[in-house]
């Protein structure tokens, strides 16, 4: 069923209470999601995105009711990715000849996962436009690197509605679509969730994109993104937040974050964490077990943290293996800004605080020197050490 979004713009995605997993298993998805997809009904019967292959049948059975295929003049790929473009196959099938407007490196996404260089595309850049007719048409945006080379937005004059894609959403199902309508402490959590660990990377990127736009100076009325709410009620919130949040962000918040194997390592993190809030009480400190907390609601801590302790024990000349996956996905990221502190126990040779503090520092940490490596169950002089660590984390 098609759903209202302004005057003869409507949605016609999928609300995924059911999803569990994004990108793989990389991306845990807590409360739903959304592949949102909008049918605009001018002169002329646009359609902007799909939605993910399991759900295409639905979909493409759902748009022959509320349009008939055949009434679509053209089809609007903001991007190439499978969550948005599932759809397309079993749709094209149907409609052969249709335009699909994308960028050209979207041609190159979408013909190297469905094999279909034949597909009508009509390749567009930053600027170029189509017509809607009644006097409105979509203007395009590239949206290079947010996050994928081919990514773009669509600007519907007249409406005022920008199609932001992956920009600005979040992870979340909201059957009724809309920011004000979606409980507010789920809806800001996912949306630094989704920053945090999908856009974090291309930070410096979004900035620039964001003035680019601004300075074109187009009202936008309601930003349409493909996953999660839609922003009709104040927009520009979320278009403050990103900008905030691609400056290098940080809170007055500290998070430590380690593995253990008998618990040593463990006494440590807390002890760690006492003394920050001993020495900084206003300074929010967090601790998470990297084996027991999921890995994107730790970087999301991290995210928000100017400082991170991390901690793992010896093991095999190295650290254990489920802090060294986690540092390779924290350096995925790209966080800016932000120091560390290394800590951990051992029984004989002792590596992982020196492999900690390489990794750390190739993640783009900046490390500091204060360190705990404590031989077996750390004792008084050990745990002492952890005022060093707190000092500076905190200055
Ligand atoms: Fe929503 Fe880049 O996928």
């Amino acid at each position: 069923m098609k759903k209202l979004i302004k005057n003869n713009v409507y949605w016609v995605g999928k609300v995924d209470w059911e999803l569990e997993l994004f990108h793989g298993a990389d991306y845990t998805v807590n409360h739903g999601s959304s592949q949102n997809s909008y049918l605009i009904l001018e002169g002329k019967t646009a359609l902007i995105d799909t939605v993910w292959m399991p759900h295409a049948k639905e979909f493409v059975d759902n748009l022959e009711k509320e349009v008939g295929l055949h009434n679509i003049d053209f089809i609007v790929a903001n991007h190439g990715e499978i969550d948005h473009s599932g759809a397309l196959p079993a749709l094209l099938e149907r409609i052969p000849d249709t335009p699909v407007y994308c960028t050209a490196n979207a041609v190159k996404s979408l013909t190297g996962q469905y094999h279909h260089p034949e597909w009508n595309f009509q390749v567009v850049k930053t600027g170029d436009s189509v017509e809607l007719g009644n006097g409105k048409k979509l203007v395009f945006v590239e949206m290079t690197m947010l996050h994928w080379p081919d990514s773009m937005a669509a600007y519907m004059t007249g409406d005022n509605i920008l199609f932001s894609n992956d920009a600005f959403g979040q992870h979340l199902a909201v059957e009724e679509l809309f920011n004000d309508k979606a409980d507010q402490c789920l809806l800001w959590e996912e949306a630094i969730k989704y920053y945090a660990n999908i856009l974090n990377p291309f930070s410096p990127l979004v900035k620039k994109k964001i003035d680019e736009i601004l300075s074109l100076g187009l009202p936008i009325d309601i930003i349409a993104t493909s996953h999660g709410a839609i922003w009709r009620d104040n927009p520009a919130q979320i278009v403050e937040k990103y900008y905030e949040w691609s400056q290098a962000y940080r809170e007055n918040q500290i998070t430590v974050a380690y593995d253990t194997m008998w618990d040593g390592t463990k006494k440590l993190a807390h002890a760690i964490a006492a003394e920050i809030s001993a020495l900084s009480p206003e300074t929010k400190v967090k601790v998470f077990n990297i084996s027991s907390v999921n890995k994107n609601d730790i970087m999301t801590e991290v995210f928000k943290s100017k400082a991170i302790a991390v901690g793992s024990p010896t093991v095999g000349n190295s650290i254990l293996s489920s802090v060294g996956g986690w540092i390779d996905f924290l350096k995925e990221l790209k966080f800016k800004n932000k120091k560390a502190a290394v800590f951990g126990c051992y029984g004989w040779s002792g590596e992982s605080v020196k492999i900690l503090r390489e990794r750390l520092a190739g993640a783009g940490f900046e490390v500091a020197e204060p360190e705990i490596k404590c031989q077996w169950n750390p004792r008084e002089e050990d745990f002492a050490k952890a005022a060093g660590i707190a000092k500076a984390l905190c200055d």
